[in-house]
């Protein structure tokens, strides 16, 4: 497995793959009365947030307490970045008190590779400026496979402002690196001119793709990395490219409508559209700590190194009927129930 996670470019059919699968049994603990295994005890796992974010920290900071790995929750405020400390030195003491995986968010795109460069733990790529979010990507396929199985032909329309999102670059490269195929929608001054490099389409015509589509995902207007004005006003913008219910009329059954969070209800999706059960808002939200449980795990060494205390697991292929997980011959079953974490481990 690989070492970082920085982009989604770094991954095969194959890891994406494994990634999902070994997800699915970690999907499980999470609807346990106990939802904590002892895969990753002992270890440590940093979450260096440099941006503001609830669910994507909250998340990582559940994945990471589920595996029984012990958290640190840094964020600037109150640390000595407000002291005009460097990230290198800022990395480099988190170093040097034991991190075995950084959980990284910067403004600044390219930030988590820099990173991976000074230190000797596992970086994972939490979102950097405009360039990447790989576990959201991840957490999105995951979601869609719930629904459809696979990924062939599925046709996905990325929707809204795609410019200033990490998230459509992502999701891009994954959707069609499994085989999907992917539309990018929005006012042409919200479509990066790179785009069509990323094996994407581009329209300009929501209306004309809805009927065609099997999943319709929308992103959120970023005012906040807007330095200008990219449409003339947000009803402009509504009336053009918002998810409405009557949009939604238009949209084959199946089709299932997807938003990263947080949603600016009334702007780019309407609120009584973010509640429909075709809207699978707060799935993708559950689903994701189960994707960063995965990595985590396949990531610090459940990847046949063993971590000790980790169940050894090999994952089998998605059979309809049979176990997500095969259990080597005399190791623990994956993740059993009666593993309740001992008392002492701190976040129990
Ligand atoms: C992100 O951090 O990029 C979010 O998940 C999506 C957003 O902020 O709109």
């Amino acid at each position: 497995m690989i070492k970082h996670l920085l982009s989604i470019n770094q991954l095969s059919r194959e890891d994406v793959n494994r990634i999902l699968d070994t997800a699915e049994s970690f999907r499980e603990v999470g609807t346990r009365v106990i939802k904590k295994v002892p895969a990753l005890r002992g270890r440590t796992v940093v979450n260096l947030f440099f941006e503001n974010s609830t669910r994507t920290r909250i998340s990582f900071e559940l994945a990471a307490k589920r595996l029984s790995a012990d958290v640190i929750n840094f964020s600037t405020g109150g640390s000595s970045v407000a002291k005009g400390e460097s990230l290198k030195d800022t990395a480099l003491t988190l170093q040097a008190m034991g991190a075995d995986a950084i959980v990284i968010r910067h403004a600044s795109s390219g930030a988590p590779y820099t990173l991976s460069r000074w230190v000797p733990a596992s970086v994972l790529n939490a979102g950097d400026g405009t360039h990447e979010h790989p576990t959201q990507a991840l957490l999105d396929l995951f979601t869609i496979r719930e629904h459809f199985e696979h990924f062939d032909g599925l046709r996905t329309a990325i929707v809204g402002d795609v410019r200033h999102s990490r998230v459509a670059r992502s999701l891009s490269l994954a959707m069609t690196k499994m085989g999907g195929e992917v539309t990018l929608v929005g006012p042409p001054t919200l479509i990066p001119p790179e785009a069509p490099g990323w094996g994407v389409r581009v329209s300009h015509d929501l209306d004309a793709l809805l009927p065609s589509l099997d999943v319709c995902y929308v992103l959120r207007v970023q005012r906040e990395r807007q330095r200008q004005q990219f449409f003339p006003s947000v009803r402009e913008y509504s009336r053009l490219y918002g998810l409405t219910r009557a949009r939604v009329d238009r949209l084959p059954e199946p089709a299932l409508i997807m938003h990263p969070g947080p949603m600016n209800r009334g702007v780019e999706i309407a609120s009584d559209v973010a509640d429909l059960p075709r809207a699978v808002i707060t799935d993708q939200v559950t689903n994701g700590i189960a994707v960063r449980m995965s990595l985590l795990y396949l990531m610090l060494g459940g990847d046949g190194t063993r971590v000790a205390g980790a169940p050894e697991v090999r994952v089998a292929s998605r059979a309809p009927s049979g176990p997500a997980v095969e259990v080597l011959e005399g190791a623990q079953a994956i993740l059993p129930e009666t593993e309740a974490v001992p008392a002492e481990v701190p976040g129990a």
